[in-house]
């Protein structure tokens, strides 16, 4: 089949793509036939080998995807030829991949292939965040930074369609409208969101923070949260991670946690199907209707990871494997 590799830590530049043989169906894994793959910021780090999970190269990345299933085994529910999105971790920039069957999710019939590579990875990891470690509210402001780029559409979309009032947060005027397309009330300008809150909150600030961007976003967020905020560390794009000083929490009552999907899931495998039994009435409502933004076909893999790399994402970017 035909796949991406990563071969060294030189970047996204330097994937290739290569012919390998399919995964071998085993009595745990369910066999996918890849329609589309989302391309997620983890493949980014990847590529230069800085991401937290190293493999041993070469391996083939691709974190999420959407397509029809080959093979599953008895009793997950799955069935020949049904349409499914899935998280396999690794291994989906390739025709073919195998699955573990608790990340493996049937798509409702009015989903397309588009959209099911667009949801798992970012809105799982969004609904972890302001649902559970959040506790967002009907009702709740949010302020969500990197509002145009692939989580933080997730997170506008997400929290718009739990109820809450949205404030994204874009670095310049180009990113508006997809912030706006993801369906936030508002958008401010990175250089000056802290004014642009207090002005739209009348001084009140807003109740929970998503910051995929870390780097200089942490004090501006701190001093816009509203007592007993919440800040949610998602990420860090930017590049920088930054340092909070816990006494400044107190005047507020703030809470900062960590937000990691990944590593709360991996011990606990059936969360990943519970947390998708919560966004189908969404999904089948159309409130979760991902913002896509370039695609690629597979052998332009380098392309893709670079609109990421090098700032450019509106949406979601996709991979078309066949
Ligand atoms: N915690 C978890 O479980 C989890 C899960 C998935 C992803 N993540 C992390 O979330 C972060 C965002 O992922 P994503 O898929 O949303 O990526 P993305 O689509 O590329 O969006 C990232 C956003 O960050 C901002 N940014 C600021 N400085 C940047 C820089 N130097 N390079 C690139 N972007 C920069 C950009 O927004 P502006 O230009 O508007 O500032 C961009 O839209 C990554 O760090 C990823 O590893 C965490």
């Amino acid at each position: 089949m035909r796949a991406v590799h990563i071969t060294s830590h030189a970047g996204p530049a330097a994937v290739e793509v290569v012919e390998i043989d399919e995964p071998a169906a085993d009595a745990d894994s369910v066999v996918i036939d890849v329609h589309v793959a989302g391309v997620t910021y983890p493949e980014v780090t990847q590529s230069r080998g800085q991401y937290h999970l190293r493999r041993a190269l070469p391996f083939v990345p691709g974190a999420e995807v959407a397509g029809t299933v080959r093979s599953a085994p008895p009793n997950t529910g799955l069935t020949a030829g049904q349409r499914v999105a899935a998280f396999p971790g690794t291994g989906g920039y390739a025709e073919t991949v195998a699955v573990p069957p608790a990340a493996v999710f049937p798509l409702p019939y009015n989903v397309s292939f588009d959209t099911g590579a667009a949801l798992p990875m970012n809105y799982l990891t969004m609904h972890f965040g302001l649902v559970r470690r959040g506790h967002l509210k009907p009702g709740d402001t949010v302020l969500v930074h990197g509002a145009a780029g692939g989580v933080g559409t997730a997170a506008v979309q997400l929290a718009a369609a739990l109820g809450a009032r949205v404030i994204a947060v874009v670095s310049g005027p180009d990113k508006i409208d997809t912030a706006k397309a993801a369906g936030s009330d508002d958008v401010v300008l990175a250089g000056d969101f802290e004014e642009g809150v207090r002005q739209l909150t009348g001084e009140r600030g807003v109740d929970l923070v998503v910051d995929p961007v870390g780097g200089d976003r942490l004090t501006g967020s701190l001093n816009s949260l509203a007592r007993e905020g919440r800040y949610l560390v998602v990420g860090a794009a930017g590049g920088d991670v930054p340092q909070v000083r816990i006494d400044s929490l107190m005047r507020k009552n703030l809470d900062v946690s960590g937000i990691g999907w990944g590593a709360f899931w991996a011990e606990q495998p059936s969360f990943l199907r519970e947390q998708w039994a919560e966004l189908l009435p969404l999904l089948k409502a159309g409130k979760l209707s991902p913002v896509l933004g370039r695609r690629f076909p597979l052998d332009q893999a380098a392309r893709a990871l670079l609109e990421l790399d090098q700032r450019r994402a509106r949406g979601k970017v996709l991979l078309d494997v066949r």
